[in-house]
């Protein structure tokens, strides 16, 4: 498992003016920048990524890149070395961002991330790899499907939030700062006048966020221990957090537990961003935690037909978090339940130990916020489908899903597998696959590449996707727009499926809707 660290806090940013020719400490005026958050440090087993400063922050003469020439005159011309960059988000890309650090230049950067701007549709920004969580994968080792040679998933992918900048970068979020750092500060001082630069004195940015974590995360953590004793306050903290799941109907310790008899119903929590506290998260996972918990919501008013039917496979809705980084929520799971310790309280509650042979299927909920005039994917594996029963309890799988839109009458709703055998998307279903050959589907809105172009950023919101809630909504929030009527038919289409999964049963289904209040 790999071994992912952060580290520290940051501190805020500071704009100064400096009004006195010559020394830059003379009277200089301070502006606090307050609406930030900056890119912090993280560590994996043998590498440092992200952002610092020095101790004292960086220091750097404030450029505006409005466009590419802009960045292109301070890379090229600009004499007032180093520079401290307020950059348009349609600028900060790697291609940019790896010309600005070879430059040697430029000392930070400052990413414009305005509340309610509209970005271009053909605008895409995504931090993560084109090919996510590739390294623990299922196909890491596979000759045939390793590094995305079959589907590029993220098309998107620049890979910036595994990047080690050697700067400080930060968002900035207020208007009212923006305008200022832009007019009263670069305008002002700084702007070349007919691509002649400005002489002093000129405006410059002090950017602050000393990380103290070195190296990697094995030095950051054993670090951490020996000071911990002598400064209560953390130096590394490891990524962590707690999997949820429930079972309808537990089997107890002195009872026996069927083979093949629970259905995974699973779907991720988390998502990560470059800038500290913003994780938009909107099509991944958000859409996806409620379309499981509508359906779990739906499956728990029929409930009793599958807790008396004796016969009856049980549900086991189950939330992984930290999948985004190496699959940690599920590889936990999978190892728990390879050491034979899962449920983890298993005594306490006096619940049956479950190994990989009790589970019949695995339904993952992945991406499903962006579909298309209502068309969904269903993903499976081809690799363990080469064995032939496995196939066919795949192929059932779809079936059932089928038999669920049936049931519900709408023309505008498709679930079908993929045209092609091709390799899963990023699922948390791979790390089960790794261990034992379970027959399941991830149910998607992309048949091969993502449709969200903002995968694990700050952008993936509903304004940048496009939709957005309407002006006059009420205080209470209660308010329902197209993606809450779609979740919700989503959410009834899987509801019946895992139904059918059950209890093998379609009788009496249509009376399983899921309720647009839940969504
Ligand atoms: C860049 O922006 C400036 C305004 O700040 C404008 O005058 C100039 O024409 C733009 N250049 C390009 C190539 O769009
Ligand atoms: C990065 O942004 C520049 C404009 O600043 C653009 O010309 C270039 O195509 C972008 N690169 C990528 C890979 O999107
Ligand atoms: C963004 O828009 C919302 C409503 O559409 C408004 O309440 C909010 O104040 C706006 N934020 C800014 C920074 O303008
Ligand atoms: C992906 O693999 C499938 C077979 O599993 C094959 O039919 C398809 O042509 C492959 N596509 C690419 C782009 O390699
Ligand atoms: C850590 O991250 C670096 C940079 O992305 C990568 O090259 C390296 O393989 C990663 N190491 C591990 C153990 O995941
Ligand atoms: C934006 O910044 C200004 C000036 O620092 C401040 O007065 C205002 O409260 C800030 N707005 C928000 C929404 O934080
Ligand atoms: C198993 O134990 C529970 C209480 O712990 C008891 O109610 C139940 O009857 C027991 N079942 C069997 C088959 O012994
Ligand atoms: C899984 O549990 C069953 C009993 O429920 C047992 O027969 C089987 O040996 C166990 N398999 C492993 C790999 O522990
Ligand atoms: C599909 O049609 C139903 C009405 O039958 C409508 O409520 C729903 O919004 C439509 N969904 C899409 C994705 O067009
Ligand atoms: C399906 O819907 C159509 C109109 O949308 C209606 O005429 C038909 O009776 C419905 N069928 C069932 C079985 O509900
Ligand atoms: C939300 O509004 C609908 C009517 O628009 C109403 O039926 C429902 O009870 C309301 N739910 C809540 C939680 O207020
Ligand atoms: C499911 O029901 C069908 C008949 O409707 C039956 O043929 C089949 O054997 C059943 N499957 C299981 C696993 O009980």
């Amino acid at each position: 498992m790999a071994d992912w660290r952060k580290c520290m806090l940051l501190l805020p940013l500071v704009v100064l003016i400096n009004t006195a020719s010559g020394t830059r400490v003379q009277k200089l005026i301070y502006f606090d920048v307050t609406g930030t958050s900056a890119c912090f440090r993280r560590f994996n087993g043998t590498h440092q990524i992200g952002c610092t400063s020095d101790l004292t922050g960086n220091v750097g003469v404030v450029h505006y890149i409005e466009n590419k020439s802009d960045l292109d005159w301070v890379l090229e011309a600009g004499p007032h070395q180093p520079y401290a960059l307020l950059m348009e988000p349609e600028h900060f890309n790697r291609t940019n961002v790896i010309a600005i650090k070879q430059s040697g230049k430029v000392n930070g950067i400052m990413v414009i991330n305005k509340e309610n701007s509209t970005l271009p549709s053909s605008f895409h920004f995504s931090p993560d790899q084109s090919c996510p969580n590739n390294v623990n994968g299922l196909y890491d080792k596979n000759s045939q499907y390793a590094d995305c040679s079959n589907v590029t998933w993220n098309t998107a992918g620049n890979g910036l939030m595994f990047m080690d900048f050697g700067m400080p970068i930060f968002s900035v979020q207020n208007e009212t700062e923006i305008d200022y750092i832009i007019h009263k500060c670069f305008a002002a001082f700084n702007k070349p006048i007919n691509g002649t630069p400005r002489e002093h004195p000129l405006c410059a940015a002090q950017l602050k966020d000393f990380m103290t974590g070195a190296k990697d995360s094995h030095t950051c953590l054993s670090r951490t221990k020996r000071i911990i004793n002598i400064n209560p306050e953390t130096y590394c903290d490891p990524l962590g957090d707690q999997n949820v799941y429930g079972l309808l109907k537990p089997v107890s310790n002195n009872e026996s537990l069927p083979q093949k008899s629970i259905i995974m119903a699973t779907a991720r929590l988390d998502s990560f961003g470059l800038f500290e506290a913003q994780y938009a998260e909107l099509e991944s996972p958000v859409v996806s935690f409620i379309t499981l918990l509508a359906a779990a919501e739906a499956i728990g008013r029929v409930k009793q037909d599958i807790v008396e039917d004796k016969n009856a496979k049980d549900i086991m809705f189950t939330f992984f978090q930290g999948e985004s980084l190496d699959y940690i929520g599920s590889g936990r799971m999978v190892y728990d339940i390879e050491t034979g310790v899962f449920p983890q309280n298993k005594d306490k509650y006096g619940i049956h130990v479950m190994n990989f042979s009790h589970i019949a299927h695995f339904v993952e909920v992945g991406q499903v916020g962006l579909a298309e005039g209502g068309a969904y994917y269903l993903h499976s594996d081809p690799v363990s489908q080469r064995d032939g029963q496995l196939a066919k309890e795949v192929t059932k799988l779809k079936i059932n899903f089928q038999e669920a839109v049936a049931s519900m009458n709408i023309t505008n709703l498709t679930i079908e597998g993929t045209a092609v055998p091709q390799p899963l998307p990023p699922a948390s279903f791979q790390s089960f696959l790794k261990k034992a050959n379970i027959s399941g589907v991830v149910l998607a809105d992309h048949e091969r590449e993502f449709k969200n172009r903002f995968y694990n950023s700050r952008l993936d919101t509903l304004k940048g996707q496009g939709m957005d809630w309407p002006s006059d909504r009420p205080e209470n929030f209660n308010t329902t727009i197209q993606l809450s009527r779609d979740i919700q038919i989503l959410a009834t289409a899987l509801a019946r499926s895992l139904y059918i999964m059950a209890t093998n049963s379609t009788q009496n289904i249509s009376r399983i809707n899921a309720a647009l209040d839940e969504v």
